[in-house]
């Protein structure tokens, strides 16, 4: 009986680890799934451009703080084949999709 109750306890924690990592798994970067899904069509998978100018070497435009990204993401640039996503994506992937292109930016910074 004692040594049920040390194995069960052993299975109960392996659950407990395991579905911790799979949670780990898919919090880890939804930004960059909605990157890669909507946006890297134009702006390339790290930022370096394609149908759009590359973000990785010029300054951005509309504004590199967060509140700027949003807004930009949100609204779109007029004129351009940038368009507004305020109504294709939610607040809170529109902030996640920010984070994640600050982020391309900002590691490419740091290695070069
Ligand atoms: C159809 C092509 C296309 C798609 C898809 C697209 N963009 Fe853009 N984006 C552009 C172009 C072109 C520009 C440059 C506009 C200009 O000339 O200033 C731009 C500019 C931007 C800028 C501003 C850059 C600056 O210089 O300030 C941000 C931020 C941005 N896009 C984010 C996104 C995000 C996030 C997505 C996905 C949700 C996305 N874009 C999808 C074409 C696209």
């Amino acid at each position: 009986m004692k040594r049920n109750m040390k194995q069960l306890s052993l299975l109960l924690a392996l659950v407990i680890v395991s579905i911790k990592t799979t949670s780990a798994q898919t919090d880890k970067n939804p930004g960059a799934e909605i990157y890669m899904n909507y946006c890297s069509a134009c702006h390339g998978k790290k930022l370096e451009g394609g149908q759009a100018p590359s973000l990785l070497t010029t300054k951005w435009k509309q504004g590199e703080s967060k509140k700027a990204v949003t807004q930009t993401i949100k609204k779109g640039v007029p004129n351009t084949a940038m368009m507004a996503w305020e109504n294709m994506l939610t607040d809170k992937q529109i902030e996640q999709v920010t984070d994640y292109m600050l982020f391309l930016k900002k590691s490419k910074k740091e290695k070069s």
